[in-house]
């Protein structure tokens, strides 16, 4: 049935497009597939999902539940997913049985698990920080500190990696299998997206420069393009154009990068779906990465990726000491400031740090852009 979907005569309602996970990532595709009229179902366990109001059907279920991920993906045409948290083998069932799953089940297998994705990595020669795998604490050995700690799997916006200074920084891990990498002293964290269809037409967009809050270890500001000389941003992009190739996958990669004091480029980790650090596309790009990842798992021409603006994304995160029902201070006076986009999530509960929504500043001048987006993280507070 996909390939009918664009052909002359098609029709968008005997086509379902199921996406994994219903959170903000998922909504913003949700927004592309509006405007193209292509009907989807969003599995989710949770009632309170962005994309509930949003998608075609709702699917509730455990993304990690073999049952309920293939039971889904039967009734879809293609499934995509919007979290790297799901269950793999029922999606090489679904791939086995005909069902399209983009990005694929071995790029995501290998992706799910940081100890397995830096294998890759240095396999095919994309420079990397060493790294050590450890099942358990227990065989913990011949560490150099400082180093930085990663849980193997299931960690997301720095939770599931610690810097460990010395021994003393072991206890209150949990007990589970991690890997021990190098601290990497670098000067700026980098992130690119790229878009691959099934044909293989590939798209990347402008290396964006990500900017973290001290304090929570989060991303607070993408700044697009990164203030890097032409030479490294070509050198950023080659090696992320060589992280896709050796994936190969069909859909968005997301391609987090180190740049060092020394002006190397590693690679740190990727993402085989949308990502907070190309949010700014949106506003700042003809085609969005979310546009992109569609157009790539139906198989459409990809258009251009180019910026046409400087642009800052702002996160909108959760205020420490506020848990429970969230209110919104500050949007309307945010809203008032020129060039400025609020996107809010539509989650109903807020907690410390929880990503509540993003807002976006196009300006030509990166000053008044950078002093905008202080504004608006100074008057938008995400509170209950
Ligand atoms: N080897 C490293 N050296 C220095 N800092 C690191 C290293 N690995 C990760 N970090 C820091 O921790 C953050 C989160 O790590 P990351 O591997 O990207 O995990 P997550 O999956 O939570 O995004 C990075 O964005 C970076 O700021
Ligand atoms: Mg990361």
């Amino acid at each position: 049935m996909q390939n009918n979907l664009f052909k002359m005569n098609y029709s968008t309602t005997d086509f379902t497009l199921g996406i994994l996970g219903g959170g903000q990532l998922g909504k913003m595709l949700l927004q592309v597939t509006s405007r193209l009229s292509i009907k989807t179902n969003v599995l989710d366990p949770s009632d309170d999902s962005p994309c509930k109001e949003m998608c075609s059907e709702f699917t509730k279920g455990q993304l990690m539940d073999f049952d309920a991920v293939y039971n889904f993906g039967k009734k879809c045409d293609v499934v995509t997913y919007e979290i790297e948290h799901v269950n793999v083998d029922a999606l090489e069932k679904l791939e086995r049985n005909g069902v399209n799953v983009y990005p694929d089940s071995k790029t995501l297998k290998i992706i799910q698990d940081k100890s397995t994705q830096k294998d890759f990595f240095l396999k095919n020669n994309i420079p990397t920080a060493n790294h050590k795998y450890f099942k358990s604490l227990k065989d913990l050995e011949n560490i150099k500190y400082p180093c930085v700690w990663k849980k193997t799997k299931f960690g997301y916006d720095g939770y599931g990696v610690k810097i460990l200074k010395s021994k003393e920084d072991f206890k209150n891990l949990p007990e589970t299998e991690f890997i021990i990498e190098d601290l990497i002293p670098f000067k700026k964290e980098l992130a690119t997206t790229i878009a691959r269809n099934k044909s293989g037409q590939i798209e990347i967009f402008p290396i964006v420069e990500m900017m973290f809050n001290e304090t929570s270890n989060q991303v607070e500001y993408v700044l697009c393009p990164a203030q890097i000389s032409p030479e490294l941003n070509e050198r950023a992009k080659k090696i992320a154009l060589k992280v896709s190739e050796s994936f190969k996958q069909v859909g968005l990669l997301a391609v987090e990068m180190f740049l060092t004091h020394d002006n190397k480029i590693l690679i740190n980790e990727v993402a085989p779906r949308p990502h907070n650090s190309a949010h700014y596309s949106i506003e700042s790009c003809f085609n969005s990465q979310f546009d992109q990842h569609i157009n790539s798992i139906l198989d459409l021409p990809l258009g251009s990726s180019k910026s046409n603006s400087l642009a800052i994304m702002i996160n909108l995160v959760g205020e420490f000491g506020h848990q429970g029902k969230v209110v919104y201070d500050g949007v309307k006076e945010a809203m008032l400031l020129d060039n400025v986009k609020v996107h809010l999530y539509g989650k109903s509960t807020t907690k410390p740090n929880r990503k509540m929504g993003h807002a976006t500043v196009l300006d030509s001048n990166l000053e008044n852009a950078l002093k905008k987006a202080k504004k608006i993280k100074e008057l938008v507070k995400v509170k209950t």
